[in-house]
């Protein structure tokens, strides 16, 4: 089986975590987040990049066959910098979907709604510009929820209020679909939906992201026994237990099945 190392700024990988465990169970996982350090999302790009290979060196250091930058603020200003420097491991990135969302909107118009690293970076620019001007999109930087997420506020008033505020110039552009642009979004999808209804379409790409893990898999010769449930050690470099009871609360998947362990990990 392979050991597979899913990093992001704190919880937000979790969301991918969740997939990857329900498409790939077999495997062993090492879960790093950065938490002493979210957000991310309003950092400088250089740090950004740098932090992000640092995290990525630790853990090709722990012998993982694959990393996944589960962050897409890390993959908009990080991953070729990652992959030119880590090339003999598969590094797999998280960008917005903002091409299915093009495709998917009746009406031609798609929020954005991501950090504002993420919206800035030349990368994210460069994915807008191959898609068809055909298509509106409202880009919205999240700015404050990260950091509410992180403190298990999901759901409270403050975070709906905040919400409310970020939604509102694509609620009022009419837009019918919106792209969860960064991987803490997904823990959102409950308040959204009280906020916009059940009629705008939420797209995010854990599913695609885990289809090419599995891609990359194969390719190493990594193949499945889907009768075992393999381990998931959780890296927090600020609150190791936190990040284990917010890990059960958060994930659909069953972590019982899986045998355990966490660490704290301040020197990375
Ligand atoms: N979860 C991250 C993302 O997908 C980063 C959020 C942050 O730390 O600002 O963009």
């Amino acid at each position: 089986m392979a050991l597979i190392g899913v990093f992001d700024s704190g919880i937000g990988g979790l969301s991918i975590l969740d997939e990857a465990l329900r498409q790939l169970p077999e495997h062993n996982y090492i879960y790093l987040a950065d938490s002493l350090h979210a957000p991310y999302g309003e950092r400088s790009s250089e740090w950004i990049a740098a932090r992000s290979l640092e995290l990525c060196r630790y853990l090709s250091s722990q012998a993982c066959d694959a990393i996944v930058v589960a962050c897409n603020t890390a993959t908009a200003q990080a991953i070729a910098h990652i992959r030119s420097e880590l090339s003999n491991i598969p590094i797999i990135g998280v960008e917005p979907g903002i091409k299915p969302a093009a495709l998917q909107s009746s009406k031609g118009i798609v929020g954005v709604l991501a950090t504002e690293a993420t919206l800035k970076s030349d990368k994210f620019n460069a994915l807008l510009e191959t898609l068809p001007s055909s298509c509106q999109f409202i880009k919205q930087a999240g700015a404050g929820l990260v950091p509410l997420i992180e403190s298990g506020q999901a759901n409270s008033e403050e975070t709906l209020g905040l919400l409310a505020k970020h939604l509102e110039p694509i609620q009022d552009a009419g837009a019918d679909t919106l792209v969860l642009g960064c991987t803490h979004y997904p823990f959102l999808r409950k308040a959204i939906r009280k906020l916009l209804g059940d009629s705008i379409n939420l797209i995010d790409t854990s599913d695609a992201v885990v289809r090419q893990l599995k891609r990359k898999l194969e390719h190493l010769n990594q193949a499945p026994d889907r009768q075992q449930h393999g381990s998931i050690t959780f890296i927090s470099s600020k609150d190791a237990q936190a990040l284990l009871s917010m890990s059960q609360e958060l994930m659909q998947s069953d972590l019982s099945r899986h045998t355990l362990a966490w660490q704290l990990e301040c020197n990375i």
